[in-house]
C-alpha cells in the first residue's frame, strides 16, 4: 500500500518543517487539498501555498481539486503538482480538464463524493491514472470514515478490472492505523492520510503502520 500524505492537519507554523519530516518517515506523495468555500463548505489553500510545497520537497505532489468548475483553477496549479485529480460531480467539462491535464504531461485523477454512484465514472475508465473514494464528505480533516466505502472501493475495483484499466484506487478520509486494513483488503493501492499521521507522535511508525504489510 502506498501512503499519501494529506497537510490539512499538520502545523502551518513550519510547514517545512513538517513537509521534510513527512517525507523523510516515507510518505510516498504529499497530498494537497484545495478547497473553494463552494463545492465543499470551507477554504483551504491557493497557488502560493502550492509553490511553497513544491519547492519544499522532492517527493511527488497530489493536488486534490475540491472546487467548483475545476476546468478554470487546473491550469493554475499544474506548474505544482505531479498530479491533478478533480472531482466528477463539479466538472462541467470533464474532457477538457482530462485533456489539460495530460498536454501539460502530468497525471490525471478523478474522485468520487460518498453518495456518487461509482459507475459515474464509467465514461473516463480509460482516461484516468487514479480514481479517489472519498470516505468522508470533503471539506475538512480529521471525520469519520464511512465504513460503506469499503463496498464502493469492492465495485470500483471490479469495474475498472472489468474496463480492462490499470488506473490505481486511493482512498481519502478518515483513514488510520485500524482501518486501513479492511481498506487494502477491499482492494485500495494508496490511502491518504491527515490526522492520523499529523496528530501522531511518530510519523514514520504511523506511515509504516498505514502501509499494511
Ligand atoms: C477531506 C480531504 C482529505 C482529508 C484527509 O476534505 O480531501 O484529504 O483532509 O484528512 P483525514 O485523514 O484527517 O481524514
Ligand atoms: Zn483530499
Amino acid at each position: 500500500m502506498r501512503v499519501s500524505a494529506s497537510i490539512l492537519d499538520c502545523d502551518f507554523l513550519k510547514l517545512g518543517q513538517e513537509l521534510a519530516d513527512v517525507a523523510r518517515a516515507g510518505a510516498d506523495t504529499i497530498h494537497l487539498d484545495v478547497m473553494d468555500g463552494h463545492f465543499v463548505p470551507n477554504l483551504s489553500y491557493g497557488t502560493p501555498v502550492a509553490a511553497a510545497v513544491r519547492r519544499a520537497v522532492g517527493i511527488p505532489v497530489h493536488t486534490h481539486l475540491m472546487v467548483r468548475e475545476p476546468e478554470k483553477m487546473i491550469a493554475w496549479f499544474l506548474p505544482y503538482s505531479d498530479m491533478l485529480v478533480f472531482h466528477v460531480e463539479a466538472a462541467g467539462h470533464t474532457d477538457s480538464c482530462f485533456k489539460m491535464i495530460r498536454d501539460a504531461g502530468k497525471l490525471a485523477g478523478i474522485c468520487l463524493n460518498p453518495d456518487t454512484p461509482v459507475t459515474m465514472l464509467e465514461p473516463y475508465v480509460g482516461e484516468c491514472d487514479e480514481v479517489l473514494v472519498m470516505s468522508v464528505f470533503p471539506g475538512r480533516g480529521g471525520q469519520q470514515f464511512m465504513p460503506a466505502s469499503l463496498e464502493r472501493i469492492r465495485s470500483l475495483r471490479a469495474l475498472l478490472s472489468g474496463h480492462g484499466s490499470r488506473a490505481l484506487v486511493s482512498v481519502d478520509g478518515g483513514v488510520n492505523t485500524e482501518n486501513c486494513r479492511d481498506i487494502a483488503g477491499a482492494g485500495a493501492d494508496i490511502v491518504v492520510a491527515g490526522s492520523a499521521i499529523f496528530r501522531s507522535r511518530d510519523y514514520a511508525a504511523t506511515i509504516r503502520a498505514l502501509r499494511c504489510g
